[in-house]
């Protein structure tokens, strides 16, 4: 699939050898596949680099070949295993990497990771000039400029059936649940999970909703007789634990609560995510060889662009009004 639209002409590189390192969640692993059997396809030598930038600044590296991937395309997290490196941040981290890849020879990158890993990428490219090409994958889907991410539809699948499950109780005891939902400073997958899931109310980040006005509605909902409600809460807006107390104190009505936390990250991808990971890990590689770097790959629309680093700003610019009201409106 060509890369549309290129950036500037680029003259096709000599790449011999490249390497992939990552974060994790549902995909990594079929991104990896499609990298390395893109790139070996294409006569070029592979090394995974092991933990993420802790291993790049340790130069802690595997050889990646076909067989190397085989069978991992429905496995969840990342073969290569990740860490969060925060000596990545200073100037003799980057630089002790760097050394790492040039004397091992290897010509470019492919990072694969949410805004952190990206941030690194950014850092490799723009001031050491090292070819660097991202994948965008994180649960979190706040990549700016990015609107679907690696790892969210798996996320979303397994925070939908978690909630499902809750539903059943819930309904069964009339009970309220608060059920709180990764994402720090982003609420898309707060959002997607309480509007898939049918719920009364989404606490996020982007949005103010007054835990007064969510008692009186809760208070209001129990004269007229209902009985059950489900309350999503992204953990960048609060906790599960104050927002039950809270509702608890303003109705007096029990709560229970639920914290989906790691095992949304964890789990089989959906095709969706092993589809867009064999989309975007091939093109990675094909920008790589093209010449096209400090940039990432995702889908606009149908289509895949290659994205510079830094060209969609600093933070992702996500409208959630519309699916805010859709939930008010259908709950
Ligand atoms: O950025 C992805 C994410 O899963 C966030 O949703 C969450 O807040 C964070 O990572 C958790 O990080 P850790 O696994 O280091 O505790």
């Amino acid at each position: 699939m060509p890369i549309m639209p290129a950036p500037a002409p680029a003259p096709a590189t000599k790449m011999k050898r490249i390497a992939v390192l990552t974060r994790d969640c549902g995909g990594v692993n079929a991104a990896i596949r499609a990298v390395v059997r893109t790139a070996v396809g294409a006569g070029l030598e592979v090394e995974g680099v092991m933990r993420g930038y802790d291993g790049l600044m340790s130069g802690d590296f595997v050889p990646l070949d076909r067989r190397a991937v085989s069978n991992i395309i429905g496995l969840g997290g990342t073969i290569l295993k990740t860490a969060r490196a925060e000596e990545f941040y200073d100037e003799a981290g980057q630089r002790a990497g760097l050394g790492h890849l040039r004397a091992r020879g290897i010509d470019g990158l492919v990072v694969i990771g949410g805004n952190g890993s990206l941030a690194g990428a950014w850092v490799l490219a723009e001031r050491y000039g090292f070819p660097v090409v991202g994948i965008p994958a994180t649960i979190d889907n706040d990549v700016p400029g990015v609107r679907l991410a690696i790892g969210t539809d798996t996320a979303l699948n397994v925070a939908l059936d978690a909630l499902d499950k809750i539903r059943d109780t819930a309904t069964s005891l009339e009970r309220i649940f608060i059920v709180e939902v990764m994402g720090r400073k982003c609420g898309w997958l707060a959002m997607q999970v309480a509007l898939s899931g049918g719920c009364e109310e989404v606490l996020l980040p982007e949005k103010d909703v007054p835990l007064e006005a969510l008692c009186a509605e809760v208070t209001a909902g129990r004269a007229r007789g209902k009985a059950s409600w489900i309350i999503v809460v992204a953990e960048g807006r609060s906790t599960a634990a104050a927002v039950a107390e809270a509702v608890t104190a303003g109705t007096g009505l029990e709560t229970r609560i639920a914290v989906l936390g790691h095992i949304q990250r964890g789990g089989r991808p959906t095709a969706l995510d092993r589809i867009l990971a064999a989309r975007l890990g091939h093109a990675a590689v094909e920008a790589l060889v093209e010449g096209r770097t400090g940039g990432l790959v995702h889908m606009l629309d149908d289509r895949l662009e290659f994205l510079p680093f830094g060209a969609a700003g600093d933070v992702k610019q996500t409208d959630i009004e519309a699916d805010y009201h859709l939930l008010k409106v259908l709950s």
